[in-house]
């Protein structure tokens, strides 16, 4: 149920497969990787290119957050390249349905991102047939900010909403083991992590450290 995923924007990119390998002999079930295209956010990333190179190396569950408009043009390269879920950005997307039916087709899960400023509400009309959604915790285009804590109450929203459905809620931007609590608290079941994580290896006790305080305060 709880998952930590460690975003691997914070990682060292010149020793990238070493950091995924660390991260999942370290703990963690996903790695949630981080898709930027200088458009939609003023930041760039990687390329499905460098996610195939680490998925020869990784059994983690790849977890692609495209930040990027015209999403539904990178589906198909980075699903090829590994990814086994892809979320979207809702402020970029006119036609949601259309969109998630679109990544299901490729036997992939689905998912809805959030910007903060953004109303929960807008994801209601597709949440029954999404497989996550994600809140963001700061402005997405960076690691390393400062975690908003207004977004709780669209977990809680989001939470009331799904109906006891399988849906996951995913949180992201600013999570440590402190903050970890406070989601968890308001529905959170998976927990991005990127300067936390990678702050300083090993990465096993900060891993630990967020499980132990999500799954002790997980109310779901
Ligand atoms: C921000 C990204 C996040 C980021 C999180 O745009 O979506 O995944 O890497 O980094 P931290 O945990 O440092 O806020
Ligand atoms: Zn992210």
């Amino acid at each position: 149920m709880i998952k930590i995923a460690p975003s691997i924007l914070a990682s060292d990119f010149g020793a990238l497969r070493e950091d995924v390998l660390a991260i999942e002999k370290a703990g963690a079930e996903w790695a949630h990787i981080d898709i930027m295209d200088g458009h939609f956010v003023p930041n760039l990333s990687m390329g499905p290119d460098i996610v195939k190179s680490i998925r020869e190396a990784s059994g983690l569950f790849f977890d692609c957050h495209l930040m990027v408009e015209n999403p539904k043009m990178f589906v198909e390269p980075f699903v090829k390249a590994g990814a086994e879920l892809i979320t979207f950005h809702q402020e970029c997307v006119e036609d949601m349905d259309e969109l998630i039916d679109y990544i299901h087709s490729f036997g992939v899960k689905a998912a809805v991102a959030i910007k903060p400023a953004t109303s929960e509400e807008t994801i209601f009309p597709v949440l029954h047939k999404l497989d996550m959604v994600l809140v963001m915790s700061v402005v997405p285009g960076f690691g390393g900010q400062k975690f908003m804590p207004e977004v709780l109450d669209k977990v809680r929203n989001i939470r009331a909403h799904k109906d006891g459905k399988n849906i996951d809620i995913q949180m992201d931007g600013g999570i440590n083991a402190e903050t970890a609590a406070l989601a968890a608290k308001a529905g959170v079941n998976v927990f991005v992590a990127g300067s936390a994580v990678f702050a300083k290896p090993p990465y096993t006790e900060t891993i630990a450290s967020i499980r132990k305080n999500a799954e002790g305060n997980y109310n779901g």
